[in-house]
């Protein structure tokens, strides 16, 4: 049977400059539903890429002394080389400087104008150029752009303008009556601000620079930056000229991205795909901010904490771990060194960590050779194993749901549980007596066993740790019979295999950090 398929993007990122922990936020979200999709066997596609025109990147280009190529070509280096470190597991990166996606982009604005949906006209306005939008005198907010509080420009230009205007009811419908935008309260946001006013018709090219696709029936006029990126999601699958990729993945799962670029993705995005007739994407997500100190982590504002350093100092595992455990999806979160490594500390050294260790170094001492098979079951057996055996259909649910926080929540309680166990069972007492050897063995296997357990778990959240701990306990990849002991389903059984083989010495999987060490090494990294 062929796997059903999933497709998840996230935003395309302007390489403008660095990118920051605000990025890879989203980016590590994307990153781990897409493992868990791949897990639960769907054929996967997960899309980022980085968009790469307009008049933002041409001026950072000229003040860098760069062409814009050039600019482009060595931020989206960084970009890569972040994504890399931080063990993305993307399927296509697109650039909008593509060959091919530029080609698609000129087609489809063809296809726009001969279907009447773009028309001529003139523009007179007020464009935010770091934003890249076009703002009404009323939606300024003081005089600034309503997004990020900067200067607008006053903008009169020929243009051609898309007819967003027609889709208001249609927008209306799908925001009202469907799950289409989440959470809810943007979807009421886009209701009240946006739609119930009524839209108004896009412009949807500029003529006053030059850095984009040129339109191929006007070619003074460049594509709006935010229509040529849009279209991404599309042309990455190879629209409008190759079908196949997209008959099979279009149209897109989930799209991933932060609040303040939900008006596009819930508004222009859709109207554009209702004038070509295309199907819509059967979600969009915006979650919350990263605020540093209380304002949005931005470039422009200094603030910025690098990824690069976070991951090197502490491991990349650990700061995935931290983005996602911290910050319920959909809201916002301060994002503080400090919370990141009391975190650090409680949860991943003292909780996980020790419980690796404290397993490892008990087999290790008492069945130098591994664990016989002899036997014998006790009183805090049952109530251990049955919450490991009811942990992953409700950790499936909550990455169902995009509930990231809850999920690892819920695996906690697991190794807080085991933790207990190791109190309860006392194996060190059982060791000082031979006659209960037995019940020793069956104690240390039960507690790699869970950990088994919770290691494949792990992995859509912390794709390096599974394999660390399961080389601490001695847990094989496979049983005596070939069946996987990492794969989703594997996760849902017990005693799959016959016990831990001796176990090598190993390092522990998270040291524990000095706080105050720690701050004031950090210090000298921040911007
Ligand atoms: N290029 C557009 C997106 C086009 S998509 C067709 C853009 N780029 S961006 O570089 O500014 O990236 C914005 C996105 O980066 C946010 O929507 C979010 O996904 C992520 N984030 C950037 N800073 C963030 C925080 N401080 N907190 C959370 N997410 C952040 O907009």
């Amino acid at each position: 049977m062929a796997k059903p398929k999933f497709y998840v993007t996230t935003p395309i990122y302007y390489p403008s400059g660095k990118l920051h922990i605000g990025h890879s936020y989203t980016t590590v979200a994307a990153d781990a539903l897409a493992r868990y999709k791949r897990m639960r066997g769907f054929d996967v596609m997960f899309l980022t890429g980085t968009d790469e025109h307009g008049q933002k990147i041409e001026r950072r280009a000229e003040e860098a002394g760069k062409t814009p190529q050039e600019f482009v070509d060595y931020i989206v280096g960084t970009i890569k080389d972040l994504w890399k470190l931080m063990d993305i597991s993307y399927d296509r990166f697109i650039r909008t400087t593509d060959e091919e996606h530029v080609r698609s982009i000129a087609e489809i604005f063809t296809k726009l104008y001969e279907r009447d949906e773009i028309y001529k006209s003139e523009y007179e306005g007020l464009y935010c150029t770091p934003c890249e939008s076009f703002w009404l005198e009323s939606q300024l907010v003081e005089g600034k752009c309503p997004d990020c509080g900067g200067e607008v420009e006053l903008t009169q230009e020929e243009s051609y303008f898309f007819r967003l205007s027609k889709y208001n009811d249609r927008l209306l419908e799908l925001l009202e009556t469907t799950d289409f935008l989440e959470p809810k309260s943007r979807a009421r946001e886009m209701i009240n601000n946006f739609l119930k006013p009524g839209l108004e018709d896009l412009a949807v090219s500029r003529t006053s620079f030059d850095w984009g696709v040129h339109l191929p029936f006007d070619d003074k006029h460049v594509a709006y930056v935010w229509v040529d990126a849009l279209f991404n999601y599309l042309t990455a699958l190879g629209y409008p000229s190759k079908q196949e990729d997209v008959e099979h993945y279009w149209p897109a799962d989930i799209h991933l991205m932060a609040k303040e670029i939900v008006r596009f993705h819930s508004l222009i995005w859709p109207a554009l795909l209702m004038a070509l007739d295309m199907p819509l994407p059967k979600k969009v997500f915006g979650h919350g901010w990263l605020l540093f100190g209380g304002d949005k982590m931005s470039k422009s504002k200094g603030n910025v904490v690098d990824p690069v350093v976070l991951c090197n100092r502490y491991g990349v595992d650990a700061i995935r771990y931290f983005l996602l455990r911290e910050v319920p999806f959909g809201s916002d979160c301060n994002f503080s060194t400090e919370a990141l490594i009391t975190r650090i500390n409680s949860d991943l050294a003292n909780d996980l960590g020790n419980l690796v260790s404290r397993t490892a170094a008990m087999i290790r001492k008492y069945f130098p050779q591994g664990l016989p098979d002899e036997r014998e079951t006790g009183s805090p057996d049952s109530e251990l194993r049955q919450q490991a055996l009811e942990l992953a259909p409700k950790v499936a649910v909550d990455l169902d749901e995009l509930q990231y926080s809850k999920a690892l929540t819920e695996i906690w309680a697991l190794v807080s549980r085991t933790n207990k166990y190791i109190d309860e069972t006392m194996p060190w007492i059982l060791a000082k007596d031979p006659a209960v050897r037995a019940r020793l063995a069956t104690v240390l296997y039960n507690l790699a066993d869970v950990q088994r357990i919770i290691a494949v778990l792990i992995e859509p959240f912390m794709p390096n740790t599974p394999g660390r701990i399961r080389t601490a306990l001695g847990i094989p990849e496979q049983n005596a019979a070939g069946r996987s002991l990492t794969d989703w389903a594997s996760a849902t059984e017990l005693d799959l295999y016959c016990a831990p083989e001796g176990v090598p010495q190993s390092e522990p999987l998270f040291p524990r950090l000095d706080l105050d060490k720690e701050l004031e090494a950090l210090e000298q990294f921040a911007e």
